[in-house]
């Protein structure tokens, strides 16, 4: 029998990409699959953690034994994760939320007249900081999607957020990162690090889970 680790304890986890309406037939959105915080799901599960996994709109079946959430834009995320978040041990922010929503959805769809289109976007609220700066917050796991500067942006965040751990991948290396079976991250958290070599993302995630759980004993032990 395997090792259950996470038996009762509870994980929300968020993954894939949002959408952000412009008008009722386009969408600005990025090309996160859902298969690296799908994949955390289901290693969790595995451990014998009670998952809930909020995703927005991708293609992958629901891992067995995991409770899932649907969602489109990034406020539904908030929201959804707000209404979650208070009965969780630890939380996982592998979503490539949008950073930026159009100021107004067109009621009808844009015209294509005008050679040029500006539209006003305003910014999304950040769900990881927000559920970081909670006044008893669960244990939090943040990602960081990086194309250059990596550590110095990874450490930035985990700073800026309030974070517990980030796991940080560089998006320019072509077979990793979005919308790929393999992945690779360096992950820090306020006292150290660590590299998880490139590898699929199913072993991935379960490497990652392992660091998580040593972090999360040290810190619910002290
Ligand atoms: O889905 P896949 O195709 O498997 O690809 C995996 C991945 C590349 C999407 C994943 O590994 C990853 O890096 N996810 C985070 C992507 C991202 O949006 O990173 P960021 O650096 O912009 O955001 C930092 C952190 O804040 C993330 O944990 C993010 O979920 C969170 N965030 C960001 C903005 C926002 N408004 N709310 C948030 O919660």
């Amino acid at each position: 029998n395997k090792p259950q680790p996470l038996r009762g304890k509870r994980l929300l986890i968020t993954a894939g990409p949002t959408r952000e309406s412009l008008d009722p037939v386009r969408f600005l959105s990025n090309h996160s699959s859902g298969k690296m915080g799908f994949a955390i799901a289901e290693q969790a599960r595995s451990l014998g953690a009670e998952v809930t996994l909020i995703a927005g709109p991708v293609a992958l079946p629901t891992p067995a034994g995991v409770t899932r959430i649907n969602v489109e834009s990034a406020g539904q995320m908030l929201e959804t994760v707000m209404a979650k978040v208070n009965s969780q041990d630890i939380f996982i922010a592998t979503a490539a939320v949008a950073d930026y929503r159009a100021e107004n959805v067109a009621d009808n769809k844009i015209k294509k007249n005008a050679d040029e289109l500006t539209l006003t976007f305003v910014k999304n609220p950040d769900i990881l900081k927000t559920v970081a700066g909670l006044p008893k917050p669960p244990f939090c796991v943040g990602f960081a999607a990086e194309s250059q500067d990596v550590e110095a942006y990874a450490k930035r965040k985990l700073a800026d957020k309030k974070l517990d751990m980030i796991a940080a991948n560089d998006i320019t290396v072509a077979g990793l990162g979005f919308n790929s079976d393999a992945n690779a991250l360096q992950v820090f958290w306020p006292e150290g690090h660590c590299d998880l070599p490139a590898q699929p993302k199913t072993e991935l995630a379960l490497a990652l889970l392992n660091v998580v759980i040593e972090r999360y004993q040290e810190k619910n032990d002290t």
